[in-house]
């Protein structure tokens, strides 16, 4: 049927063309998915990989950056900006060390009590880390499936979350959850871009609604705020 059929082509896609050598993907710790998912939160792919990797071998266990000197922390994250980000990255690994003794929440609500965890992150660590069956829905997220399935409640407005979590929920494998987000990344950041998509040779150009309408580009809805 025609979900399985859709999973079935953007994960084969995803398991011979997708990023796997991302090096957040070689394993699915939680405390790399956290620290990946905040660093990507508002910044690039390419930016990312190299703070990624010194971070990881500065502070390898979240008991580390738990106890780490905000200075080392600050330092490792300097040039990323947002800094807010890394004080409560590592408000994060103090909670999860000293208050869960080490215990990771698993799932996508509980993780939100982490500090700097919304329901993004949350989702992403829950189903890439601990096989929740849940939608990371964020900006690539909307827009590769607002295109996929011609959703047209604006984007801007903070209820339309809600619409594309359930609509995207019965979609996701459930296998599969966390490469099933990760490869809506990969296709929202190659063959579903915001401004140069290339539907034509998608591997799930047969599910695109939009682009089989020709209306791609009218895609995501969203009203300037
Ligand atoms: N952007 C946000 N999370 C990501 C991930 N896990 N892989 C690639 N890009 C991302």
């Amino acid at each position: 049927k025609k979900i399985e059929l859709f999973r079935q082509q953007l994960l084969n896609w995803y398991d011979t063309q997708g990023r796997a050598n991302l090096p957040w993907r070689k394993n699915h710790e939680p405390y790399r998915v956290l620290v990946s998912e905040i660093m990507l939160q508002q910044t690039q792919v390419d930016t990312v990989l190299p703070y990624f990797e010194r971070f990881m071998s500065t502070l390898p266990t979240v008991k580390d950056l738990a106890d780490a000197d905000e200075d080392v922390v600050l330092k490792l994250w300097e040039g990323l900006g947002y800094y807010s980000r890394a004080r409560h990255l590592q408000k994060a690994a103090q909670f999860l060390t000293y208050e869960c003794n080490g215990v990771w929440p698993t799932t996508a609500k509980d993780l939100q009590q982490l500090p700097g965890v919304g329901p993004y992150t949350a989702a992403a660590i829950a189903s890439i880390s601990f096989n929740e069956v849940v939608p990371a829905v964020d900006g690539n997220m909307f827009r590769v499936f607002s295109r996929l399935l011609k959703i047209d409640d604006d984007i801007a407005r903070p209820k339309t979350r809600q619409v594309f979590y359930d609509a995207i929920l019965p979609i996701v494998d459930p296998v599969r959850p966390g490469d099933f987000n990760q490869a809506i990344m990969d296709l929202g950041s190659s063959y579903m871009t915001a401004k140069n998509p290339d539907s034509e040779h998608s591997p799930v150009k047969d599910f695109n609604q939009a682009y089989l309408d020709d209306v791609e580009m009218n895609y995501p809805v969203k009203s300037k705020k």
